[in-house]
């Protein structure tokens, strides 16, 4: 039997205060809706409907690389019609699960678990149980057994006292829903065609309804404002510190720490605290990360040591490598075994070869640095001339003395010296001492002036 999935989300989200659909509002750089589209593909559904009422053009632009239905609520007439508009497209035979597009945290597990309790031609509904009930609508059981959902606006004195309350996620069968949801009325409260009424319908049939709960609460929450999000965003974040903790990774703070991405890591990864990690990240065993570092879509191999404010993006670095502190690696930047960059040493679209060191002060653009080379404090590769870049090649074992400009394109071959201070137009022979500078002259007995 195949899975639908329809997400709700044509709230509007005022409360947000946004000119963003709320549910594009990002948890962890990816908006909150797609954590939800993520998790729908995760329980193998076989086409997601995604209800929108407002931000359309936004929202197909953002989630353009998913394979999603767009269903228009133009108008929004409560939770029921919301899930109404969005089953003609749906087969007979599937089951439909609900899921909410601001509410991004339910993890895979917890859905699994509701198909599982979901009875033949009955409904699997998510609830929990919360200290303060207040605002959602209360789970009306008899004889232990769920038979209805009162709203809290609908709810009597009474009834308000249930604190088992309505995530609103819940799993069906197709058939039923179109049947159920065919005889929904806005006579209650807020004029609205309540999903919830489906509940007491189908009890009345006969039919079971059977409930499932998360692991915890935070994981039905959604985010209606920017405080909301913030909290939401807390507690992903505290569930990725634990899952790096739980593959041995020590976090010197794990409340101190950003995943914005996938990081993968290997043993005994130490982590001080405020560093965060973005895009595809892969790390080695005992890789060391110093305080306040930003890693982006690279790999760093084994043992190698990142220390405080070093910014790596879209870099690959081998093992036994030194970077830092203040070291940066911006896109295509190669740093090959034992590699050693130093403080305030940038590099682009550039190589530094096996044991090759550029350890204070340094630009290396659009250059190959051969193994065991030397770059002395301050060198600069000179790669743009305005219009154009040009390569820099460095050979294996060469020694660039401090504060060198090398004009690109410009090659000093292996072993070659290049003297401290040098401007270098032209290509440097292997094995050769290039000297660029104005020649020093010693004046004897120099008189300073005086002040008349
Ligand atoms: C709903 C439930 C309530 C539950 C609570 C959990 C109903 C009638 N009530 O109440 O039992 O405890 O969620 O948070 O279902 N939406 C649409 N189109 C609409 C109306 C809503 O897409 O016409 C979407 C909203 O964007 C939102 C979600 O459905 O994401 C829930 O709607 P909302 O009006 O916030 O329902 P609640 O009053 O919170
Ligand atoms: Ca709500």
């Amino acid at each position: 039997m195949g899975i639908s999935v329809i997400i709700l989300a044509a709230g509007k989200g005022t409360r947000m205060r946004s000119s963003l659909p709320k549910v594009l509002h990002p948890i962890a750089n990816k908006p909150m809706v797609q954590h939800v589209i993520d998790t729908a593909n995760g329980i193998g559904a076989n086409n997601i409907h995604l209800v929108y009422g407002h931000g359309g053009e936004q929202l197909k632009e953002q989630l353009s690389h998913n394979n999603v239905e767009w269903v228009l609520q133009a108008e929004q007439l409560g939770t029921g019609h919301a899930v109404q508009v969005a089953m003609p497209n749906i087969p007979d035979d599937h089951r439909v699960v609900i899921l909410y597009g601001d509410v991004p945290l339910t993890q895979l597990s917890t859905l699994e678990k509701l198909m599982a309790v979901k009875p033949d031609n009955g409904i699997g509904l998510l609830t929990v149980i919360l200290d303060d009930p207040m605002g959602y609508g209360r789970i009306v059981r008899e004889d232990n057994r769920v038979v209805g959902i009162i709203e809290q606006k609908d709810a009597a004195p009474e009834q308000l006292l249930i604190n088992e309350v309505n995530t609103g996620i819940l799993v069906a069968d197709a058939s039923n829903l179109k049947n159920w949801l065919n005889n929904l009325s806005n006579d209650n409260a807020q004029g609205e065609y309540y999903l919830t009424d489906i509940i007491a319908m189908a009890h009345e049939q006969g039919c079971q309804i059977e409930t499932a709960h998360p692991a915890s609460a935070i994981e039905v929450e959604g985010a209606n404002n920017r405080v909301q999000l913030a909290a939401l965003e807390r507690a992903f974040q505290a569930r990725q510190a634990e899952t790096l903790m739980l593959n041995g990774a020590s976090l010197a703070d794990p409340a101190r720490i950003d995943v914005r991405g996938d990081v993968t890591t290997g043993q005994d990864v130490s982590i001080d605290v405020n560093v965060i990690f973005e895009g595809k990240v892969t790390i080695g065993n005992n890789v060391k990360i110093g305080a306040n570092c930003i890693l982006r879509d690279c790999q760093i191999g084994d043992n190698t040591v990142i220390e405080a404010n070093s910014i790596i993006d879209d870099a690959s670095v081998a093992e036994q490598c030194t970077i830092g502190p203040f070291g940066r690696l911006r896109p295509g930047s190669v740093m090959e075994q034992g590699a050693k960059l130093g403080n305030f040493v940038e590099m682009k679209k550039s190589t530094l070869g096996k044991g090759a060191k550029a350890n204070h002060f340094t630009y290396l653009g659009d250059t190959t640095v051969g193994e065991k080379a030397n770059i002395g404090a301050g060198t600069i590769t000179c790669n743009y001339d305005g219009v154009n870049k040009f390569q820099t090649h460095i050979g294996a074992g060469a020694f660039i003395g401090s504060n060198s400009s090398l004009v690109a394109p410009v090659s000093i071959a292996d072993n070659a010296t290049v003297g401290a201070g040098s401007t270098i137009v032209k290509n440097v022979e292997a094995e050769e001492l290039a000297v660029a500078r104005g020649k020093q002259r010693n004046i004897s007995s120099w008189q300073r002036p005086e002040k008349k």
